[in-house]
Formats: C-alpha cells, sequence, structure tokens
C-alpha cells in the first residue's frame, strides 16, 4: 500500500464532507470552516484520546470558561500588547498580506535560506525593507506591496447592550484556566502539581488563513496548564514520584536555539536534553515523554513528526523555553503543539492588575505557581492524521484511511447484503442492539457491498459487518477485518 498525499487527503475529506468552508452559499470569507458528521466524529475522538491519556490519565481536571472575555483579562496576559503580526496592506485594492510568511516563502522558492530565515526574525523596520527589495506584489492584484504595520490578532468585540465593556474573543483557551485557577485548587483540595486541562474554541483574526485547517480564524485547541512550585525538586504526577527512568525515552529533537537553520538532533534522550540545557525542567520534560506517547496513540509514526526547540526572538512573550511539535502535512512540516514554560508570568499579571491574591497554599507554603502548558491544536491534529493515514491500496482499488482503533469513527460498519425487506429489519434490529451496548454504527444499505466496503474503508471503519441470509437463520454475521480484508463468521451475539 503507498502513502497518499495531501491533495488527495483534502479531496477525501470533501467528497466525504469530513469538512465544508462555513457559510459557504454567501461567498466564502477564509478561515472558517465546519465539521461534518464523519470528521467531527474523528476530531472528536481524537480529542477524548488527549482527554483520556493527558488529562484523566495523569489525574488531572477539566474546566471550560468562557469564550469571551473583558479587555483587562488580555491586557494583564500581554495579548493586547504584543499579540500582533506584521501586515502589508495593498494600497491599491485593500488585500492585507501577512509580511514575514509571505517574505519567507518568496526567498524559501527561491532556495535562500538565510533571507528565509532572516524574514522570520526581522523585526518591523526590517520588513519594510525587506519587502521594498524583495519588490513583492499584491497576491490579488499584482501591484507593488510598500508598508508593513503590526496587526493586533485577537477579535473584539463590545459586551452589554450600550456596547459599554470592551472584550474579546479569547485567543488561547489558556486565560481562562488562570483566571480560575485558584478558586478550583482551593474547593477541590487539590496539591501541586495539578493540570487543568481546557478543550474548545479560539479566535484569532488571522491576516492570511492559509492551507484549510493550518491557520483558520475559528479553532479548536487542546490546552494543559500544569502548574508546580518551581522550588520541589521532585516529580510527582498523580500523588506518585515519577519514575525517572521515563526520561531515558527518546524523542525526535531538532532546535533553532542557536539562531538560522535548525540543527537536526536526530533522536534523542529526554535525560539528555534535560543536562544540555534544551529542557528548562522535569515537569516539561515529562511532559514531551507523554506528548510522544500520545502521537504514537494517535497513530503518527515515527518519522511523520518531531520537536523543534525555539530560539529566543521565536519565543511567545509569556515563555522561557518553547519546544513546538511539528508533524509533517503535504511533506511540509508544521507546528501542532507548543509546550511552553510560561513560569508565573500570566497568575502574577492578573494579580498584579486585578490586586487578586493568586498565591496557594501548598504544603503549608505559600506559593505563586509556576506553569509549564501543552497547548495543542485539534484542527490541525485532524488534518495531520488524515493526511497521514491514508494509503492507495491497488488490490482493493481504491483508497484505505488505516486509523487506529481509538480513532476510527464508527465501531462498526453494518450492511444488509442487499435490499431485502427480511435483511433490513434484521439488520435494524442489530443496529439498536449494538448501539444499545454503546457502540457507534455506520449503516449504510445503497450501492453493491463492494461500493459499501469501499466507503467504509475511505473514513477509516476498521471492521464491516455483513447480514446475509444465513443471518436469519442461526444469527450469524460475517466480520470483514478493513486492515488485512480477511473475513471470519461470528454470532452477533457475541458482541453483545
Ligand atoms: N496557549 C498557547 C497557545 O495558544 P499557540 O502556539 O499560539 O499557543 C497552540 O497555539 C496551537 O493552536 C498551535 O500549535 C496550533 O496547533 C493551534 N493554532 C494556533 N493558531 C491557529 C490557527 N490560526 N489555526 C489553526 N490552529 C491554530
Amino acid at each position: 500500500m503507498e502513502k497518499e498525499g495531501l491533495d488527495s487527503a483534502l479531496n477525501l475529506m470533501n467528497r466525504r464532507g469530513m469538512i465544508m468552508p462555513s457559510a459557504q452559499i454567501y461567498g466564502e470569507v477564509g478561515g472558517f470552516y465546519d465539521y461534518g458528521p464523519i470528521g467531527l466524529k474523528i476530531k472528536k475522538r481524537i480529542e477524548a484520546l488527549w482527554r483520556r491519556r493527558l488529562v484523566e490519565g495523569l489525574g488531572n481536571l477539566e474546566i471550560e470558561t468562557s469564550l469571551i472575555a473583558p479587555e483587562q483579562v488580555f491586557r494583564a496576559s500581554g495579548h493586547l500588547e504584543t499579540f500582533a503580526d506584521p501586515v502589508s496592506v495593498c494600497k491599491k485594492c485593500g488585500y492585507s498580506h501577512r509580511a514575514d510568511k509571505m517574505l519567507a516563502e518568496f526567498y524559501e522558492r527561491r532556495n535562500d535560506k538565510a533571507k528565509a530565515e532572516a524574514a522570520k526574525h526581522a523585526n518591523l523596520n526590517e520588513l519594510k525593507k525587506m519587502i521594498l527589495d524583495a519588490e513583492l506584489k499584491c497576491e490579488r492584484c499584482g501591484a507593488k506591496l510598500e508598508d508593513v504595520e503590526m496587526f493586533n490578532l485577537m477579535l473584539a468585540t463590545k459586551v452589554g447592550s450600550l456596547g459599554s465593556t470592551q472584550s474579546y474573543l479569547r485567543p488561547e483557551t489558556a486565560q481562562g484556566t488562570f483566571l480560575d485557577f485558584k478558586n478550583i485548587f482551593k474547593i477541590y483540595g487539590l496539591k501541586l502539581p495539578i493540570g487543568i486541562g481546557q478543550s474548545g474554541k479560539a479566535f484569532r483574526n488571522e491576516i492570511s488563513p492559509r492551507n484549510i485547517l493550518v491557520r483558520m480564524r475559528e479553532f479548536s485547541q487542546m490546552e494543559l496548564e500544569y502548574f508546580f512550585d518551581p522550588e520541589e525538586k521532585d516529580l510527582a504526577i498523580n500523588g506518585k514520584k515519577v519514575d525517572e527512568g521515563v526520561f531515558s525515552n527518546e524523542i525526535t529533537f531538532a532546535s533553532t536555539a542557536g539562531g538560522g537553520d535548525e540543527s537536526v538532533v536526530g533522536k534523542v534522550s529526554i535525560s539528555k536534553l534535560m543536562e544540555e540545557g534544551h529542557i528548562p525542567n522535569k515537569l516539561f520534560g515529562y511532559l514531551l515523554y507523554q506528548e510522544n506517547e500520545f502521537m504514537k496513540a494517535l497513530g503518527f509514526d515515527d518519522d511523520a513528526y518531531k520537536f523543534v526547540e525555539l530560539s529566543k526572538d521565536e519565543l511567545p512573550h509569556y515563555s522561557k523555553g518553547n519546544v513546538d511539535l511539528e508533524a509533517k502535512i503535504g511533506g511540509k512540516y508544521e507546528e501542532l503543539a507548543g509546550t511552553a514554560y510560561r513560569t508565573d508570568f500570566d497568575l502574577k499579571n492578573h494579580e498584579t492588575l486585578s490586586k487578586e491574591d493568586m498565591h496557594v497554599f501548598n504544603n503549608d507554603k505559600k506559593v505563586m505557581p509556576h506553569v509549564v502548558e501543552f497547548a495543542m491544536g485539534l484542527d490541525r491534529t485532524f488534518l495531520a492524521l488524515i493526511s497521514n493515514s491514508l494509503y492507495k491500496d491497488d488490490k482493493r482499488g481504491w483508497e484505505v484511511l488505516r486509523l487506529n482503533e481509538s480513532i476510527t469513527p464508527y465501531d462498526f460498519a453494518l450492511f444488509p447484503l442487499q435490499r431485502d425487506d427480511k435483511l433490513m429489519d434484521k439488520s435494524a434490529e442489530i443496529r439498536d442492539a449494538l448501539l444499545k451496548k454503546g457502540y457507534s454504527v455506520f449503516y449504510s444499505y445503497t450501492g453493491s457491498i463492494g461500493k459499501r466496503y469501499a466507503r467504509a474503508d475511505e473514513i477509516g471503519i476498521n471492521r464491516a459487518l455483513t447480514v446475509d441470509y444465513d443471518t436469519l437463520n442461526d444469527g450469524s454475521v460475517t466480520v470483514r477485518d478493513m486492515l488485512t480484508t480477511s473475513q471470519e463468521r461470528i454470532k452477533v451475539d457475541s458482541l453483545l
């Protein structure tokens, strides 16, 4: 079986309505996508695995906070002042371009790596000069681009009947978690370290939305904020001291910390990365270990992703150390997640601005917790997983989406062999029994059985049950294993 590329994956998503541009009949506004039934199931399964492994599996808690928050929240978090990208607006047609990315892509196409890197790290004045030197043209009307300015990415709204409270749609789920942390810590009688997870929508008014689910204006994040006492040397997770043996696990690691090109270190143990100062603390290292395990559980091949340490000038405004998790999408690495040492940046700033004491009592000591964050984009993970899991099977003559059991959109496909009332009635009875048992079922009775196998294979259903005339007599069905195409006969009762 041969792996398909991104184009085939996009084609599949489109054909099967996994994702669709939002509000399409009124002309598409870039950066907004709807999930159809199959896409949503896969997305929810990815999220469920995150919850199982990184939230509940580590003894952490999950919350859901408001999507809109007043201006002070983002003044304290630094987003109001620093959450901006350089934009070059075409003076002729008004179309906006993300200046640094456009320049980097321009020089990458010319194989000028040095200038491409320089564009990624340039300040506003340098970008202005570079855009003139490169004589970049407007993507829409072809006019010469001349200026660059900073553009804040937050979407603003006014709350209240008189619109008196300036507010913003959250650009990350994390701020709500910081604001609720102390309350939850007290009410639930917690001890540090403790992680609080949040999965939900975030909004960014991206200058140039790109690559379908890669740069969206409304997207889903799965974020885990791990609060810990920076003076505590031993690392305990879920009340148990961590076996330091986990740090001998190797991850694929590269670094841009020295500036310029990535120095690809290759496979390296987490303990070595800690010794060499690439990882700021043990909790950070432990999270990288868990993230690597999570990527495997999602079904990513080892060579499909890597961890990349960021250089100082690439760090977000709140971070004292970042390692991104990048996966191949269409042969190019894209960031799926970031692990950041946010220190006490957020809690301290909220304390200063709100005048609320954000310290907690931990082991009879007053502590301002530090935070390590694992922030993962759900849409990008979805896209990366689909595009890395789609194969062309020449023997079958169609595409096969090979998803792990925990990600497959349905537990079973269920097909009556043909449209015959007796078979349809029996199939409906089996479908209801499977649903009652808690299984999800993809039920289809139109088209030839071969076509229905193909439809199930290309959306990643691992088992298909066919109801035929023998089923009526002995309650047995044919089970087809999608991964191997092998078939066997089983009694339906054995599943119930
Ligand atoms: N709380 C930290 C934070 O938000 P981030 O690196 O800005 O960090 C985390 O975002 C993840 O969210 C990214 O790694 C990416 O997967 C996803 N993400 C960010 N912006 C996105 C966008 N415009 N469209 C889709 N996903 C996005």
